[in-house]
């Protein structure tokens, strides 16, 4: 979950390189380094903490038009100076920066000792560095490609060495890259946004393929040196998309967004007078979809609590058995793919190490694979069979707010697509289609009128356990809320759905903990206000998300946030919104990093 940055051309490197690392930071920012080269030799700068720390330390007015830069989420050894990328091998010749685990690092490190090679960190990372200059004889390239196939892991890497000037390899296996094509430079990052400001043109690298770039020249091979031929892609992203306009943080910026974000999501994809779904990601697969006998969701955070919504979607819409399955526990539970068996990874970074290994599994087992993703060009996105994009576009807040409502949108459009070729008559899907294009106006129409939330944390931000809950299509958003708020306000919040309540965590309230009811109108709109006598009586301070126009909840709760009115199945994308914003609220007020919380980081792409 680190960030990874190169730069080679006409231009300094060093700017391209630091603007680069601020755009990665939401990777991984516990320290971070630059490599440039010249004649004079390797000059390496690393240290622990924020990019603005190594901006402190280093020299910016540096000359080279060489080099990488790389921002670290810890995974072997300490965030420390020492064990910051990039790592230099013992006789100083070649550095290299690393997203990824090498996960026979400890064989290979006894190896190298054994060899006489002294380490400098403890990190996994310097083993790669030493063992490629090992076998380093003035190629870089066969240097890198002899020691990879020692090597057992995931990795994203960039190296360079004192005596190959403007030469930058690197390669893939489980962590994403991509080349920037530009005149007379090329760019290599983990994540197009670091290079926008640079190159809409890129090259996508993927799993076991090396790239050799000079300023003139992108070479791909695959590991065993056979030339890959690969097109260049436009980018859609525009560089205004990935700056804060004006906003305190990406997150708040993208709770705002979600209004033309779903727009954007459902524009050309729903049709108000047929009362149709079009999804083009889908036709070459619907005649086996609407065969499907069995569909499993399978996601990581956020995503699979908008998988649980789509779960509900499907098995309302289309009538079809649908499980939602955690892709860390679905991927080593040898699981039972049959025939018929549609396998839906969500995932808005398309890089989640887990929901790969899960789509893995499922296709290897013979399931036909969709992925719901936000980032075109993902790994997720490639290997999935087919599949439908948010287009939501960037998502830099590490806590998934519009890549959330836009995951279920998709789901309710597909679940619809497939409903209408199944049980749904014409009817029941114009009046479903009818309520989603009011979505993105109703979130207008609350936002403008948010501020109630911003009271209610600064009321309960100083309570240390709160509790979330909800019924039917509104249980995974007490699921969202309490990760909302647990992630980037560190408050220890949970989830459930209401009815549990007396089987165990209603013994949790105490006096005036705050308990986030979502008591919206419905079927169990009755059985909600239950749940909420329940709390009271114990004391507990309700915070309802209600339906407008809704007078009879005003003496159940201490706070009613209200939210316009929607059919159930589409509720979660109004009644998500008001917990993002009192998650968002809380955090700045218990002065938390809203956008780069600790701990965590935008795209876990390792186990
Ligand atoms: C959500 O706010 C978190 N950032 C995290 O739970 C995230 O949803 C999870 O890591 C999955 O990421 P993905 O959607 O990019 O696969």
């Amino acid at each position: 979950m680190c960030g990874i940055i190169g730069y080679t051309g006409q231009k300094r490197a060093l700017p391209i390189l630091l603007e680069g690392l601020r755009r990665l930071e939401y990777r991984g920012y516990d320290s971070a380094g630059v490599a440039l080269v010249d004649r004079n030799g390797l000059s390496v700068t690393k240290a622990a903490g924020r990019i603005f720390v190594l901006e402190q330390l280093i020299d910016t007015q540096l000359p080279q038009t060489h080099g990488i830069g790389h921002t670290r989420w810890a995974t072997h050894g300490a965030p420390t100076d020492v064990n910051a990328h990039p790592h230099v091998d013992a006789t100083d010749r070649i550095a290299l920066i690393h997203n990824g685990i090498i996960e026979n690092n400890r064989a290979l490190r006894t190896y190298l000792e054994q060899q006489g090679i002294e380490f400098r960190s403890e990190t996994d990372t310097e083993v790669l560095v030493q063992l490629i200059a090992h076998f380093y004889d003035g190629d870089l390239e066969a240097a890198v490609r002899r020691a990879l196939h020692d090597v057992t892991g995931t990795y994203g890497i960039a190296v360079v060495a004192r005596d190959e000037l403007g030469v930058i390899i690197a390669a893939r296996k489980g962590s994403p890259l991509i080349v920037g094509v530009g005149k007379g430079e090329h760019l290599l990052a983990s994540d197009p946004a670091a290079i926008l400001a640079h190159t809409t043109q890129v090259v996508y690298l993927d799993d076991g393929e090396m790239a050799r770039i000079t300023p003139d020249e992108l070479r791909l091979t695959t590991l065993d040196a056979v030339p890959v031929a690969r097109g260049v892609e436009e980018v859609e992203w525009s560089l205004e998309q990935i700056e804060l306009s004006g906003y305190d943080h990406f997150m708040l910026k993208e709770i705002f967004e979600q209004p033309e974000a779903i727009e954007t999501c459902l524009r050309g994809r729903i049709d108000l007078t047929e009362g149709a779904v079009r999804l083009g990601g889908l036709v070459d697969c619907t005649r086996e979809l609407t065969r499907a006998k069995r569909i499993i969701l399978t996601a990581c955070g956020t995503a699979w609590h908008a998988a649980l919504v789509g779960e509900y979607l499907f098995e309302e819409l289309v009538r079809i058995p649908t499980e939602t399955e955690y892709a860390s526990e679905f991927r080593y539970r040898n699981p039972i793919i049959d025939d018929g068996t549609v396998v839906i990874a969500v995932s808005q970074s398309g890089e989640t190490a887990d929901t790969l290994a899960a789509l893995a599994e499922a296709k290897q087992r013979g399931a036909l694979t969709l992925g719901v993703v936000n980032v075109v060009g993902s790994t997720v996105a490639r290997e999935s069979d087919e599949g439908v994009f948010l287009h939501v576009g960037p998502e830099i807040g590490v806590a998934s707010t519009k890549a959330f409502t836009g995951q279920v949108a998709v789901l309710a459009m597909i679940a619809c697509y497939l409903g209408r070729r199944k049980h749904m008559s014409p009817t029941a899907a114009m009046q479903f289609i009818s309520a989603l294009a009011q979505i993105p106006d109703q979130m207008r129409r609350f936002l403008k009128n948010a501020e109630q939330t911003e009271g209610i944390a600064e009321q309960y931000c100083n309570r240390e356990n709160w509790l979330y809950l909800g019924r039917g299509y509104n249980y995974p958003v007490a699921l969202e809320g309490a990760l909302k708020l647990k992630e980037i306000s560190y408050i220890h919040a949970e989830g459930l759905p209401a009815a549990e309540m007396k089987h165990g965590p209603i013994a949790l309230i105490t006096k005036g903990m705050p308990v986030v009811v979502i008591a919206t109108a419905g079927v169990q709109y009755d059985k909600i206000l239950n749940n909420i006598e329940e709390v009271r009586t114990r004391g507990g301070s309700v915070i309802a998300i209600a339906t407008e126009g809704d007078k009879e909840i005003q003496s159940m709760a201490e706070h009613v946030v209200y939210v316009p009115d929607t059919i159930e199945p589409l509720q979660p994308l109004l009644t998500s919104i008001p917990l993002q914003l009192i998650a968002y609220h809380a955090a700045v007020k218990r002065g938390c990093n809203v956008d780069k919380p600790r701990n965590l980081a935008k795209s876990v792409t390792v186990e």
